[in-house]
């Protein structure tokens, strides 16, 4: 069964002088334990996709199901990791990793407990009482990452996790990711521009075109779990690069 699926979604917003039109017709799943990438132009659409799939607004029209549920501009039932780390700065770091948890309706302490058995886990070894300011983007993302996954919903959802991170901190932190992400199954949906990062980490990946979005294609990624980072060499690996490549081309000459 499908975990999560889009049907249909159209979204379009209506201004004071005009009506723009975002999304036209996105149908995707999510299968349970799957790792799933969006990519697509920037402003083509993503984000607000995701603000349709966690309930924060209700698309024009279209239906999200999960679990086989019709849970439409239902909010809460799906763990979220926005563009930005979103920390709250005058909670210190174990207490935002909680928050997820809290929110859920777990105590307090047991939040705690679970937020101080996994920083380590991601290398905050010694951070728990720390604040947020005191992190680089790096650590703050994996502060952020750590609070949606030990949230109870079963779906993520990831928006450019990394985009702000520099080149060599962003490759550490696809590994990390992977790692934590192989040990501990969940349905991922995330977005991202780089081609290489959906590649790297996704067992699917659909492509976009530029607003409104619509899915110009859908790949299976042919790589094996674990996947290693030797993966990056391979010449099919540059095909599929050539080709979502030259996918999004086509879509930027149309602007
Ligand atoms: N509430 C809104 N009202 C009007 N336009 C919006 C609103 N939210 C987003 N948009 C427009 O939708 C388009 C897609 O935005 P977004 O989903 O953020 O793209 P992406 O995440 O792919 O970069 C943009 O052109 C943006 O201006
Ligand atoms: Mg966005």
């Amino acid at each position: 069964m499908n975990k999560l699926e889009l049907k249909s979604i159209h979204q379009t917003f209506t201004g004071k002088k005009q009506r723009t039109s975002v999304l036209s017709d996105i149908s995707l799943h999510v299968k349970e334990g799957e790792f799933v990438s969006v990519i697509g132009p920037s402003g083509s659409g993503k984000s607000t996709l995701f603000h349709i799939i966690g309930g924060l607004i209700a698309p024009s029209s279209g239906e999200v199901w999960l679990d086989g549920r019709n849970v439409t501009g239902r909010k809460g039932l799906i763990s979220y990791m926005p563009q930005q780390p979103a920390l709250f700065p005058w909670r210190n770091i174990e207490s935002n990793v909680a928050l997820a948890q809290e929110v859920a309706g777990e105590s307090r302490d047991a939040a705690l407990e679970k937020a101080r058995e996994w920083l380590p886990k991601v290398g905050l070894s010694g951070y728990e009482r720390e604040y947020p300011h005191v992190l680089s983007g790096g650590m703050q993302q994996r502060v952020s990452f750590l609070r949606a996954l030990l949230g109870p919903q079963e779906v993520m959802c990831l928006d450019e996790p990394f985009g702000s991170l520099d080149a060599l901190t962003r490759q550490e932190m696809q590994a990390w990711l992977l790692n934590i992400w192989e040990q501990n199954k969940r349905s991922i949906l995330f977005v991202t521009h780089s081609i290489e990062e959906a590649l790297f980490l996704s067992d699917r990946i659909y492509v976009l075109s530029n607003k409104p979005a619509r899915i110009l294609e859908e790949l299976v990624v042919p790589f094996a779990r674990p996947r290693q980072e030797d993966v990056l060499l391979k010449a099919e690996f540059h095909e599929l690069r050539q080709h979502i490549q030259s996918r999004l081309r086509q879509e930027l000459s149309h602007e």
